[in-house]
């Protein structure tokens, strides 16, 4: 496989940064919009052809590096037997984890139409596949969402503080799940896993790192030992990123809390930095949006371990055209490598 993509993920050395983006498959497309008004999100997932499709969308219209599943960080809770919504307004659970007494009834067999999606992907296409899964405590906060518009994540939280030992019992479980997950997701042809930990920063970053971080680590070995390489994004773990060494992940994705530089000099050496573009300045003018990229140059010319991404995921309402703008100038860009 000839991929820019793939030459960063081993190391080798490449004329410029690849570049993809977080939750670049739904939400801001209009090739995506447009089968929306056909399918409903869960068609689209559970539909091995359009879930190939969705994936691939990014590749012929943005141009980006590399294609992500078209699927969700929430069917690992729905394969331990939680019912779960795509509501308007967000992803909600029927029976969230107070009602279940934290007896989950695992069927694993729920998850494989994933693999089957990422079988068709490769099947069609020789571009580099992301697969992914949510991090534990991402995960964990998720299940006790009843209600799609509580963003708070108070009883998770009320439940973690006041019950540390059930909420590690849990947090295990899906652990445990989450590494047969990866597994499979290689054993169907991923190229690199990246595990979404986006609610990293919610408690404080020694906690993360003495309780949580073990397991999202299992996790993340779980790809290291198939020979894939990792990609671990614990947004807002701030100075906590120096814990982040090559027995965590491969590359650590960042947000835009920290500058590059400074991610760079607290990440182990061996461990490449991804991001970390503030979605937001997709808001702005274009001059704005070349002035930002001007500022890159000078840590692209001298980082070689780098991946543009974004800080987080698109904001739905951006014009995509931009996105075309900040991929082609990536590509034309001379970084002097
Ligand atoms: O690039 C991609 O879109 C790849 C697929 C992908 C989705 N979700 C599709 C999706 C990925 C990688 C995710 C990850 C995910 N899901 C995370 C972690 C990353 C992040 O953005 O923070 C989280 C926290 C979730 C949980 C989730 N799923 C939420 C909060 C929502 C509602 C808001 C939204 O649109 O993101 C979802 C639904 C969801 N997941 C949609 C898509 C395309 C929208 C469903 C719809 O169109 O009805």
């Amino acid at each position: 496989m000839n991929s820019i993509f793939i030459d960063k993920l081993n190391g080798i050395k490449t004329s410029r940064p690849p570049v993809w983006f977080m939750r670049q498959a739904g939400r801001i497309l209009p090739s995506y919009q447009k089968l929306k008004e056909s399918y409903s999100f869960r068609e689209m997932m559970d539909n091995k052809q359009l879930a190939a499709k969705v994936t691939l969308l990014p590749i012929s219209d943005l141009g980006v590096d590399a294609a992500i599943l078209f699927s969700d960080i929430l069917i690992i809770p729905e394969s331990m037997g939680m019912k779960l919504e795509f509501t308007e307004n967000g992803p909600k659970f029927h029976n969230a984890i107070m009602d279940m007494n934290n007896k989950f009834s695992p069927d694993l067999s729920k998850l494989n139409h994933v693999y089957n999606n990422i079988e068709e992907v490769k099947k069609i296409s020789s571009t580099p596949l992301i697969g992914f899964c949510g991090g534990p405590l991402t995960t964990f906060l998720f299940m006790f969402r009843g209600n799609e518009n509580d963003k708070s994540f108070k009883s998770a939280l009320k439940f973690f503080y006041s019950n540390q030992k059930e909420s590690l019992k849990i947090i295990e479980q899906i652990t445990e799940i989450s590494i047969e997950y990866v597994k499979k997701q290689i054993d169907s042809g991923i190229d690199c896993f990246q595990l979404f930990e986006t609610y990293c920063g919610i408690i404080p970053s020694e906690m993360y790192k003495k309780i949580i971080l073990p397991f999202s680590k299992k996790i993340l070995n779980a790809s290291k030992e198939k020979n894939t390489p990792s990609i671990f994004f614990p947004k807002n773990f701030n100075d906590g990123l120096k814990y982040i060494d090559s027995s965590v992940c491969d590359f650590v994705s960042i947000d835009w809390n920290l500058s590059l530089d400074y991610a760079r000099s607290i990440v182990d050496d061996e461990v490449g930095i991804q991001g970390n573009m503030d979605p937001r300045v997709f808001y702005s003018s274009r001059k704005e949006i070349d002035k930002y990229l001007k500022t890159l140059i000078n840590f692209g010319e001298n980082n070689q371990d780098w991946i543009f991404n974004l800080g987080h995921g698109f904001i739905p309402d951006i014009d995509y055209k931009k996105v075309i703008h900040v991929v082609d100038w990536i590509k034309e860009t001379d970084w002097n490598r």
